[in-house]
C-alpha cells in the first residue's frame, strides 16, 4: 500500500466529510473528481452522486475522499464564497469554472468569433479601447479592481478576436484563395485596432507599478484556459517592463549590475558561450555587461514597449487545445513545443503586418539560449552561407534588425517573456507540470534558478533577478534570497 500512500500525497488533497458538506453544492455542479482509498484497489473514483448517500450517514463519518491536486484551487474558491455567504460579504460576480467548462467556453466563444463579420470584430476592439480610456488612470489615482477586470476582458477577447482572425487567414492561404499580401492587406485594420487598444492598455499599467497584485486577484484571471493564459502573461508582462524601466530610472540598476557582473552574471554568459560555441561563432571576451548585452542595461522606449507588448499578448496565438505544456525541465514536451512555435510565429508574420518586433517576440520566446527551439538556428545559417567567417558579436540586443541580422544571439524582450512564461506555467493549477504539482512563488523562483540557470543558462541571470524583485515588490514578499549570487 505505500506506492499509494505517496501518490496520493503527491497527488491529492484530503477533505473531511465536513468540509465536503459544506461545499457538496458546487462539487456537484462543477462535476469536481473526487476519490476514495480502497483497501484493495488503493484510490479509485467517487462519484459526486453518490455524495448525498454517505454525507447524512454516520456509518460513514470516517470516511476521506480526495481530490486532485490541481483542482485545490477550486476547493478554496468554494470555501471563500460559503464564507462569504455566511458574513454577508459579496462575492464577485465571477463564476468560476473547471478546466473542461473553461475549454468548452473558449470553444463556445470562438464559434461566436467566427461567424462575426469583419466591422463586428473591429467594433468590439475598439469600444474596449474607448471604454478603457474613458478611465482615469494617473500617478495618484490607481487602477481598481473593476478596471483590472475590464483589462482583462479586453486582452481576452481582442487575444481572441486575433486568433480566430488569424487561424482563419492561414486557411485561405493554405487553400490558395489569398495570398500572404493581400491576408495582411485583409487584416490590416484589426492589426491597427489591436495595436492601439494593446497601447492603451500600456499606457494605464504604465502609471503604477503595484498593479499587478490585484490582477493576482482577480479569479478569472487564472481559469487555467490557453487564452486566460496569453493574458496573464501579457498583462504581467507590461507591468515587469514598467517595473523594469522604473528601476532603471530611480535605483540605479544600471550600475549595481556593472558592479556585480564579474563575481555573479559572468560566469552564466561564459557558460552560453561554451554551450552555443559548437554551433556558433561568437565573441567570447565577456568582460563587461556592455560585452554580453548590446548598448548594456538600458531602458526600453515608448514604442518598443507597446511592439513587445504585442508581442506578449501573440505569444502563443498558434496554441490551439493543449494546455499544459512549456519548456519542462525534462524536455517531454519538445515536439508540441516546437509547432506551437512555428504555427504562431507563421501567423502573426504570414497573415499580418506586424513590425518586426512583434514578430521576433513570439517567434523567440523558447530559444532558451539555444537550448530550446525557434527560428533563430535558420536565420544563422543563411547569414553564413552569404558571409564566410560571420560571428555573433553580442549575447542579448533590444534591436530586431540586429536580431534579424544575427548580429546578436538573443532578443531583450523574447528573454523578458520566457521568464514570465515559465514562471506563469509553474504557478498555472490547471497546468500538469511535475504531476500535477503547483508551486509556491519561492518554490517557482528556486525551480527557474536551478533548473533553468544554474544547471543550464536557459533564462537571462540578469533579467531573472530583475524579475525576484519585480516579483517581490508586487506580491509584497520578501524574496530576495532567490537572487543569484
Ligand atoms: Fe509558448
Ligand atoms: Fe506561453
Amino acid at each position: 500500500m505505500s506506492i499509494e500512500i505517496e501518490e496520493i500525497t503527491n497527488k491529492f488533497e484530503e477533505l473531511s466529510l465536513t468540509e465536503i458538506n459544506d461545499i457538496k453544492d458546487y462539487l456537484i455542479s462543477h462535476n469536481i473528481p473526487l476519490f476514495r482509498l480502497d483497501k484493495e484497489k488503493g484510490i479509485v473514483e467517487f462519484s459526486t452522486e453518490q455524495l448525498s448517500l454517505i454525507l447524512d450517514n454516520p456509518k460513514y463519518a470516517n470516511l476521506k475522499l480526495y481530490v486532485p491536486k490541481n483542482f485545490k484551487v477550486f476547493i478554496k474558491e468554494f470555501k471563500t464564497i460559503k464564507e462569504n455567504e455566511k458574513s454577508n460579504l459579496p462575492n464577485s460576480n465571477y463564476v468560476f469554472k473547471t478546466p473542461k467548462e473553461c475549454e468548452e467556453e473558449l470553444d463556445r466563444r470562438i464559434k461566436e468569433i467566427g461567424k462575426m463579420t469583419y466591422q463586428d470584430k473591429i467594433s468590439i476592439i475598439e469600444t474596449y479601447n474607448r471604454e478603457l480610456k474613458e478611465v482615469k488612470v494617473d500617478e495618484k489615482t490607481k487602477i481598481n479592481r473593476n478596471t483590472a477586470q475590464q483589462i482583462v476582458n479586453a486582452g481576452n477577447d481582442v487575444g481572441l478576436i486575433a486568433k480566430v482572425t488569424m487561424f482563419e487567414s492561414m486557411k485561405k492561404i493554405k487553400d490558395n484563395e489569398i495570398t500572404q499580401d493581400q491576408a495582411k492587406i485583409e487584416n490590416q485594420e484589426i492589426t491597427e485596432t489591436t495595436s492601439s487598444l494593446v497601447t492603451t492598455i500600456v499606457n494605464m499599467l504604465s502609471y503604477n507599478t503595484g498593479t499587478q497584485k490585484i490582477f493576482t486577484e482577480l479569479k478569472n484571471y487564472s481559469d487555467g484556459g490557453v487564452m486566460a493564459h496569453s493574458n496573464r502573461v501579457f498583462i504581467s508582462y507590461v507591468n515587469f517592463l514598467t517595473f523594469y524601466n522604473n528601476l532603471i530610472k530611480r535605483r540605479h540598476l544600471v550600475y549595481n549590475i556593472r558592479t556585480v557582473y564579474e563575481k555573479v552574471y559572468k560566469k552564466f554568459y561564459d557558460k552560453v558561450v561554451e554551450t552555443i560555441g559548437g554551433k556558433y561563432k561568437i565573441y567570447d571576451n565577456l568582460k563587461t555587461v556592455e560585452d554580453c548585452i548590446d548598448q548594456g542595461i538600458k531602458s526600453v522606449e515608448e514604442q518598443e514597449m507597446y511592439s513587445y507588448s504585442v508581442g506578449a499578448l501573440l505569444h502563443d496565438v498558434g496554441k490551439v487545445k493543449d494546455l499544459d505544456y512549456f519548456e519542462g525541465a525534462d524536455g517531454r514536451d519538445y515536439e508540441r513545443i516546437k509547432k506551437h512555435l512555428f504555427n504562431s510565429y507563421k501567423l502573426v508574420s504570414q497573415t499580418s503586418e506586424y513590425p518586426l518586433e512583434v514578430i521576433l517576440t513570439v517567434a523567440l520566446h523558447h530559444e532558451y539560449y539555444g537550448l530550446g527551439y525557434g527560428p533563430y538556428e535558420k536565420l544563422h545559417n543563411m547569414k553564413t552561407e552569404k558571409y564566410q567567417g560571420f560571428q555573433i558579436q553580442r549575447i542579448m540586443s533590444y534591436n530586431a534588425k540586429a536580431i534579424d541580422d544575427c548580429e546578436a544571439f538573443a532578443y531583450f524582450p523574447a528573454k523578458m517573456l520566457e521568464i514570465i512564461d515559465v514562471y506563469d506555467a509553474l504557478m498555472d493549477p490547471a497546468r500538469k507540470y511535475r504531476g500535477g504539482k503547483t508551486f509556491t512563488p519561492e518554490e517557482a523562483l528556486n525551480i527557474m534558478r536551478e533548473d533553468f540557470i544554474e544547471k543550464q543558462v536557459k533564462l537571462d541571470p540578469i533579467l531573472y533577478d530583475v524579475f525576484v524583485e519585480f516579483l517581490s515588490n508586487s506580491i509584497e514578499k520578501d524574496l530576495m534570497s532567490a537572487k543569484l549570487d
